[in-house]
């Protein structure tokens, strides 16, 4: 694993993509100041100061596309759910792979993957963590969030938490890429903060809303319409 530290960015995912080929298997890319942060579907993620995580971490798995490489972010997210709790706070997963703490988000992952005529020339698993946010910060965020300095009420070190889950990331790594999502499900599961909730499911093209009522073994999630059970390989719960 190797670690690039730049001062200010408009956003890591976007340069490690622009830059792909200068970085080798396992490179992150993080930086105190990102001024365009990208969010998933389109939305942007905002900049809440200097002392938390905005990371993007350069797969090269090789150049063929696994159906794996989709289920990383909610790897991340669970390797993510991990370090927290060992800092004594109980998170949840939104699905797909938000991170919460008592239902407000903590942690967001946006995942991009660079193509070269129908090959794979990497992955690029980008992510943001409220840290050490200031209230009046959080409250620019236009949905619920928290930060972990204030759901325990004390700073974090930022540099210690990053290299602690990027440990935690690369140890299972490889297991992860061989096994799927089944080597995650049951935590997943257990975490999981939208099961038998009534949702509403965004994805590019429409909104459908319906019961929340699993999620299957490549870690779709299964929403029960009426009568049908609809399965939902991307998007996001409202
Ligand atoms: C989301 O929840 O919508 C995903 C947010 C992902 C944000 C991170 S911050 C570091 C990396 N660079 C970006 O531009 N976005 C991701």
């Amino acid at each position: 694993m190797k670690y690039v530290f730049l001062e200010e960015v408009d956003s890591t995912n976007k340069y490690a993509k622009e830059n792909l080929a200068k970085f080798e298997d396992k490179t992150v890319i993080y930086t105190s100041k990102q001024t365009a942060g990208r969010g998933r579907l389109e939305r942007k993620w905002d900049f809440v100061g200097g002392e938390n995580i905005y990371a993007s971490i350069i797969l090269k798995p090789g150049d063929k596309l696994k159906e794996v490489y989709s289920n990383l972010t909610q790897y991340l997210s669970v390797v993510i759910s991990r370090a927290m709790e060992s800092y004594g706070v109980v998170p949840g997963i939104k699905w797909p792979n938000d991170v919460l703490i008592n239902g407000r988000k903590v942690s967001g992952i946006l995942a991009e993957s660079v193509l070269e005529k129908d090959k794979l020339a990497g992955i690029i698993l980008g992510f943001g963590i409220n840290l050490n946010c200031a209230e009046n910060n959080l409250s620019k965020i236009d949905k619920p969030a928290t930060s972990l300095n204030i759901e325990l009420d004390k700073n974090i070190d930022r540099d210690s938490f990053l290299s602690e889950l990027l440990n935690r990331f690369f140890l299972l790594y490889d297991r992860f890429i061989e096994e799927g999502f089944s080597l995650i499900k049951d935590e997943y599961m257990r975490r999981a903060v939208f099961l038998n909730n009534t949702i509403t499911v965004r994805t590019f093209d429409k909104e459908v809303t319906g019961l929340a009522v699993g999620v299957t073994d490549k870690g779709a999630l299964r929403l029960k319409e009426k009568n049908k059970e609809l399965v939902f390989l991307a998007g996001d719960i409202l």
